[in-house]
């Protein structure tokens, strides 16, 4: 059955290891390509059709597991959501508040922005849901939405540090907050304004620092009223409460966390060009490309436009001599996810780039801070960490290579060390490539497609 088939999640914590390596390919990457569809957004885009009443018709979901495990949850919730054959989404909502206790727990896979958000939503539900998922979820710290959420009323049973497995005890009295966020994390905001959509009253989230708006923007796309007014202490984000949503069209933009593999990768490999079409361009979301730019990096970005109230683009790449830079703090919440390809790309330029304000990757899928230092290192590329900054001391051309990495259920420590195996003078490994399916499903595919070299050990 076509409903079905979209919203198969196969991939266990015993799934068997896949090993991967990638090697220089023989010529330059060429061609054109559509990077899969944006994570934030996807998972956005199914819980809102979920709230909505009425029919919400999605173009360009990412099928990723990630994304499907959300899809799962909200039919596990009563949301009807379907896949037709030429790859449409079409989910039918319950409508503010009309979501049902799922009857088991909600395994989420390794999808820690569906678990947040969701957790957000279910909050000011009045009824009980358990959320787990894989090892790399198991480990995450929950307890920085619980918190929040607590505060509105709901209640949680986790183990330590609001760690998954969690049940959630929504409240059938939510009561409206203001909070300031502790960290920059848009998920941890975005948990809180989805709370707040059944809430009465205003919902506000502080913001001292910007991090991406897709929550705001869709909302907006679905009627809602959001609003966004700058203050002392940072941006201050509000919701109104308990409005009535009717589905929408969502047309989901390329992912450019996605898109970073193939344009550090054109980047990288000589007399490379490749163009990725439409590719979400949110200012929020681009910070890796105006470091690349800022490295020397010769990327244009054509045909801009707005789709469904978020910026777009095609970027064409090629080939470049980077040099090592300094990039702000300030910047990390524009590019919190791209730092471990950003690291590959500053294994090869000439010169040191120190990356600062990283605290943040340590709590990612694994602890990209260290993953970055232990894999540069076994690639023969010096990097050091000092509290939240790296320096990465680039080779100016192919480092060595000849490394086996160990993915740690985080598919971009896979895709970014196959990325750097395209780079350097000898292979590098990986020890398990499916974590890759959370999120950029056919990456192998799309890759060799532009003329990438990858060998099963
Ligand atoms: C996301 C926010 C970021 C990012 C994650 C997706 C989102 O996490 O790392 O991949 O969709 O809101 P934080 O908000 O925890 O920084």
């Amino acid at each position: 059955m076509a409903a079905d088939r979209g919203i198969q999640v196969s991939r266990t914590d015993s799934a068997k290891p896949v090993p991967l390596s990638a090697r220089a390919p023989s010529g330059p990457l060429r061609g054109e390509i559509r990077a899969p569809g944006d994570k934030s957004i996807s998972h956005r885009a199914l819980m809102l059709g979920g709230l909505a009443v009425g029919e919400t018709t999605i173009h360009g979901l990412l099928e990723g597991e990630d994304v499907l495990r959300t899809a799962a949850a909200m039919r596990a919730m009563g949301a009807e959501v379907s896949r037709d054959d030429a790859g449409t989404w079409r989910v039918h909502g319950r409508g503010i508040g009309g979501l049902a206790e799922p009857a088991d727990v909600l395994d989420m896979g390794n999808a820690g922005t569906g678990t947040r958000l969701l957790m957000g939503v279910v909050a000011t539900h009045p009824f009980v849901s358990f959320f787990s998922g894989d090892a790399s979820l198991r480990s995450r710290p929950m307890a920085r939405v619980t918190k929040p959420l607590e505060q509105m009323g709901a209640r949680f049973v986790s183990r330590e540090g609001g760690r998954l497995p969690a049940a959630v005890i929504g409240t059938a009295r939510p009561v409206p907050i203001t909070y300031r966020l502790p960290v920059a994390s848009a998920q941890v905001k975005s948990a809180i304004i989805l709370a707040g959509l059944n809430t009465p009253g205003r919902t506000t989230v502080i913001e001292p620092e910007p991090t991406r708006d897709h929550t705001e923007l869709m909302l907006r796309h679905f009627g809602v009223d959001v609003t966004v007014e700058p203050g002392p202490d940072g941006d201050r984000v509000s919701v109104a409460g308990q409005p009535e949503i009717t589905g929408r069209v969502v047309r989901v933009p390329g992912d450019p966390s996605s898109a970073a593999f193939p344009i550090v990768a054109a980047l990288l490999v000589p007399g490379s060009e490749v163009t990725i079409r439409d590719v979400g361009l949110n200012p929020r979301r681009t910070g890796i490309v105006d470091t690349l730019l800022e490295m020397g990096a010769d990327i244009r970005v054509e045909g801009r436009r707005i789709e469904a109230g978020e910026p777009v683009g095609d970027l064409v790449v090629r080939a470049s001599a980077l040099r090592g830079i300094e990039v702000p703090a300030a910047r990390a919440p524009s590019m919190i996810d791209e730092y471990l390809v950003l690291s590959v790309a500053a294994a090869c330029a000439g010169g040191r780039t120190v990356m600062r304000g990283l605290s943040e990757l340590r709590v990612k899928e694994s602890d990209r801070l260290a993953a970055i230092a232990r894999g540069l290192e076994a690639c023969g590329v010096r990097a050091e960490v000092d509290g939240d900054d790296l320096t990465v001391h680039g080779c100016g051309g192919p480092p060595p290579g000849g490394a086996t990495i160990a993915t740690r259920l985080d598919h971009r420590i896979a895709m970014s060390f196959l990325v750097m195996g395209m780079a350097a003078r000898a292979p590098v490994a990986i020890d398990d490539a499916s974590p890759i399916e959370t999120s950029f499903p056919g990456f192998r595919g799309l890759m060799a497609g532009l003329g990438a070299s990858f060998q099963e050990p």
